[in-house]
């Protein structure tokens, strides 16, 4: 394949090069004309890659382009029945609209049912009232972690590419981003041996997050051995986001760190709704873990919220304990989908890797592209092909040269998708 050097792009390149580059510069100019200047730690995240992706596509749906949404791992797939009935059920209850009590009904129920979903699923044991947290989605929960434990001399150590919060929220607590470079070669598991004394010294927190997103690779129990033995011997906090625990394709289900021994002295884990049960709007997720990280997590939530709706901890509790056929019918339907755009992608010359778990597939940017951000790239399949993705560096500086599907979208517009992108892996052919 031929490869574009920025002087011979197609024209629509250059101009898209320059949009983005007019809008980086009009966001710089809103900053320093604000009447009440941001917070430095405002200003020290990147730029929210998806509020530009947003404002591009509505830009698009306005054009009257219809427009194939790759962008967000925003499932398409809607909740069981049996949750959304008992969702409008307790609803109508005027007791369920006051504010949450720790001690109330629900708010015991649905710490029972998580530690018997884990029982269930993991055949791990955990105190319902010690070693369960409910949270307003796992997102909240993971930013507010890092709030809770994180001083400006404390480092944190995250994978590059990550889920943004990871990084993000370790910014917003004000401590040290040490990121550790994932690669394909080792199948995106971070190499620990690679990081020196002195920042293992500084070092508080490890997030990881398998199966993972973006780069859909998983972890084998083994893997979360060696992570908790690490940990435990340079005493460092473990945070596994296991947010995909349902998404694996193929071989053995995703395991929990909490099926290592004694992971629980030095790890908490982060689930959601969000994925599995296809209700991100719900905004309920939960963690669960060493009682005493849990303790100041809730602690640090106390002060700035105050608990989830009862009504969404009702339907909570029938998503964790009721039928699970629907989440096993959800992970068929993107396993199809995936062995739909996969090949599809292969059949019209852009080798990606075939996912093992989540709903993404991670793609390195043709290299007929190269000279392109992903940025400019996702914005390129967006203005010729009407396609949302993810632009890789959305997701930590490793993540540059790679974009993001999310296969959120049924087969035959992900066959569609493919035929539009055929057009622009086309161009100037
Ligand atoms: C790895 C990971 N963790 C957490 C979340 C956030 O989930 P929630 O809706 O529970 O906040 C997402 C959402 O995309 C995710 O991909």
């Amino acid at each position: 394949m031929r490869r574009l050097h920025p002087r011979s792009l197609h024209p629509s390149i250059t101009q898209i090069q320059r949009r983005l580059r007019e809008r980086e510069k009009l966001e710089r100019e809103r900053r320093n004309r604000q009447a009440f200047p941001e917070a430095h730690r405002l200003r020290r995240l990147p730029l929210y890659l998806f509020s530009i992706l947003d404002e591009l596509k509505a830009q698009a749906r306005r054009e009257g382009i219809d427009v194939i949404d790759l962008g967000m791992g925003d499932p398409d797939i809607p909740p069981p029945k049996h949750v959304i009935d008992e969702l409008v059920k307790r609803g109508r209850r005027p007791e369920n609209h006051r504010y949450s009590r720790k001690d109330g009904e629900v708010e015991q129920r649905v710490t029972e049912a998580i530690a018997a979903w884990y029982q269930r699923k993991f055949h791990v044991s955990l105190d319902p009232k010690t070693e369960v947290l409910p949270l307003l989605g796992s997102k909240e929960g993971i930013a507010h972690l890092s709030l809770a434990f994180l001083n400006h001399d404390d480092i944190a150590l995250v994978p590059s590419p990550a889920y943004p919060v990871h990084f993000n929220g370790i910014i917003l607590a004000g401590g040290i981003l040490y990121s550790i470079p994932l690669s394909a070669e080792r199948g995106y598991l971070p190499d620990l041996s690679t990081i020196n004394r002195e920042v293992l010294k500084m070092a508080k927190m490890l997030f990881i997050s398998y199966p993972n997103n973006p780069t859909t690779a998983v972890a084998d129990l083994k893997f979360f051995k060696e992570i908790v033995a690490w940990a435990r011997k340079y005493h460092i906090m473990v945070v596994h986001d296991f947010a995909y625990s349902d998404f694996v394709f193929e071989g053995p289900r995703a395991p929990s760190i909490f099926e290592v021994p004694r992971a629980k002295e030095i790890a908490v884990e982060f689930h959601t709704l969000s994925k599995s049960y296809g209700a991100p709007g719900l905004r309920f997720g939960f963690a669960a873990g060493n009682r005493e990280i849990l303790a100041s997590l809730a602690k640090t939530k106390h002060y700035v919220d105050f608990g989830i709706f009862r009504a969404v901890q009702w339907a909570a509790i029938q998503a964790l304990t009721g039928p699970q056929d629907d989440v096993r019918r959800a992970v068929d339907t993107y396993r199809k989908r995936r062995d739909v755009f996969v090949p599809g992608l292969r059949r019209i010359g852009w080798d990606v890797a075939m996912p093992k778990g989540t709903f993404y597939v991670w793609a390195k940017i043709p290299r007929k592209f190269s000279a392109l951000t992903s940025l400019e790239f996702a914005t390129l399949l967006m203005h010729e092909a009407g396609v949302v993705v993810a632009p890789g560096s959305g997701f930590g500086e490793n993540g540059e040269g790679y974009i993001r599907f999310a296969l959120v979208e049924p087969a035959p517009r992900l066959r569609e998708a493919v035929k539009r992108i055929e057009r622009v892996l086309r161009m100037q052919d």
